[in-house]
């Protein structure tokens, strides 16, 4: 459950009972089961909405700022579309040299006075822990969308959306993530989040210096969940269900030639996809770079484009929850 009470300005028709208005959305941590199937009941009447009429004006005169520190496209441009289909605005701050950043306005000053302007805020930062401090500073809601190595909470929430959507359920799965699981932000928040089903097994597959970081899977352990670490996936595709692959996070290497000798240690191919179950699915964040053989995106289990769009629902239901709407 959200933890703090934000927004003293309580505008007229709110649902100022709604549990989480004004709530800021930091980490997965926030998040009991009874939250996630609410989150997902509602994403899933968005999904519906937009099927049958596209657009409607639940959030109408309401207004998002989008404050970009790092590059994004799917982020960026499904909060901005969730907005703008439950009839709200947007102010997209994304070339973040061109404002005040690049005179040297600290972050908390840069919140502070989009709160003065919009209902809620996303970020994304490179830093751990910016959202939170990006919370302290400001009195609007503000959602993390990814503190450098951190957490990206609404990714990993779409991502267990999708699980919901394409298999049918969320307990009794083998979830097997791959790649660069030490920068990967999504896959902390996602094995964190994970661990609010019954009956789920979590294997990770990376290279030797891009392991799961300890802090997680000590969390992991203490909420009783099984998991293991691999080198190889051979052993463990063929009784995953979810293969979660992941892009080896360039930006975060100091050393150009370390990450030149891990970019390509994992490929997914159709030729590897042959011990896998027939009904599985393959989901990733994106973007690619060369994780994933463009000749498998034909391949029905093949959900990462799917994935795409039940963010745009997940993100629907979590602007509407925070501005009291939902
Ligand atoms: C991810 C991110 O930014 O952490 N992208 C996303 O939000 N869909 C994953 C990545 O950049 O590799």
């Amino acid at each position: 459950m959200p933890t703090k009470a934000k927004s003293p300005h309580l505008p007229f028709g709110d649902q100022q009972t709604a549990p989480w208005y004004g709530k800021d959305i930091l980490s997965v941590k926030q998040f009991s089961r009874p939250d996630l199937e609410y989150i997902f009941g509602v994403a899933h009447e968005m999904r519906n909405m937009v099927e049958r009429v596209g657009a409607f004006d639940l959030l109408k005169g309401k207004i998002l700022a989008n404050l970009f520190y790092e590059p994004s496209t799917r982020t960026s441009s499904s909060f901005m579309a969730a907005m703008q289909r439950l009839g709200g605005a947007v102010i997209p701050i994304s070339e973040v040299r061109y404002s005040s950043v690049a005179k040297g306005e600290s972050l908390p000053d840069t919140v502070r006075t989009l709160g003065c302007y919009a209902d809620v805020i996303v970020i994304r930062h490179p830093e751990v822990g910016s959202a939170a401090q990006a919370a302290e500073a400001c009195s609007k809601p503000i959602i993390n969308a990814g503190d450098g190595v951190g957490e990206h909470p609404t990714q990993a929430l779409l991502d267990v959306f999708t699980i919901r959507e394409e298999l049918g359920r969320l307990d009794n799965l083998t979830v097997t993530m791959l790649g660069d699981l030490k920068y990967g932000r999504t896959v902390h928040s996602l094995a964190r989040l994970l661990t609010r089903f019954d009956g789920i097994t979590l294997n990770y597959v990376s290279p030797d210096i891009l392991r799961m970081p300890r802090d997680i899977i000590d969390e992991v352990a203490e909420m009783k969940v099984p998991q293991s670490e691999h080198s190889s996936l051979d052993k463990v595709l063929p009784q995953t269900d979810v293969l979660y692959v992941t892009r080896v996070q360039r930006e975060r290497f100091e050393d150009p030639a370390v990450y030149e000798r891990v970019k390509d240690a994992f490929v997914i191919a159709p030729e590897v996809m042959k011990s896998a179950k027939e009904r599985m699915i393959v989901i990733h964040p994106l973007p690619r770079v060369n994780e994933i053989s463009m000749a498998f995106d034909a391949d029905p289990r093949a959900a990462y484009f799917r994935q795409m769009e039940y963010g745009l629902y997940v993100r629907m239901a979590l602007l509407a929850m925070v501005l009291g709407k939902a």
